[in-house]
């Protein structure tokens, strides 16, 4: 396939799972039966991905929330490893090689590449989506806006 095409299927797959995530948490404010739900289905929706879920923001910090995948680390400093890295820029991050990122925080050591987006209520930051694989260089910028998105969805449809 070429870029373009995959480029158009990848763009196609996020709009489809943003949609499926739109229809699952439609009427439901609550948090945590949504993020279990977006948890799951990130990770059954994505190819190649290790463990998708959620780091929210609790009393200054970044605590573990709903996932799929192995478990991993409970809580996560503001500025500390790719989570804590992208909340307190509040900005995405794709990170290709999670080996060579200065203070990565390895819950999984077959996980080899990471992708994690902010989460606002508003214009407060509440969460991260965090995003692993074992493929080196999985994620790029179309991932980021597809997790985005859904990061809107989240953000704007549930009580945080
Ligand atoms: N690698 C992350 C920690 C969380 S796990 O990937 C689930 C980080 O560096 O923030």
């Amino acid at each position: 396939m070429n870029s373009v095409n995959a480029s158009a299927e990848k763009r196609a797959l996020y709009a489809e799972t943003a949609a499926r995530l739109a229809a699952l948490i439609d009427g439901v404010r609550d948090r945590e039966p949504n993020l279990a739900n977006a948890a799951a289905l990130i990770y059954h929706s994505l190819p190649d991905v290790s463990w998708a879920g959620f780091y929210l923001m609790k009393d200054g910090r970044l605590l573990l929330s709903s996932f799929q995948g192995k478990p991993a680390c409970v809580e996560i400093s503001v500025g500390k490893g790719v989570c804590g890295t992208v909340a307190k820029a509040r900005t995405a991050l794709a990170v290709p090689d999670v080996h060579l990122f200065e203070g990565h925080i390895a819950c999984d050591s077959a996980s080899n590449s990471e992708a994690v987006v902010p989460i606002f209520s508003g214009d407060r930051l509440v969460g991260v989506i965090d995003l692993d694989s074992e493929l080196l260089n999985r994620f790029d910028g179309e991932d980021l806006d597809g997790l985005a998105a859904m990061a809107g969805i989240i953000g704007d449809g549930c009580d945080f």
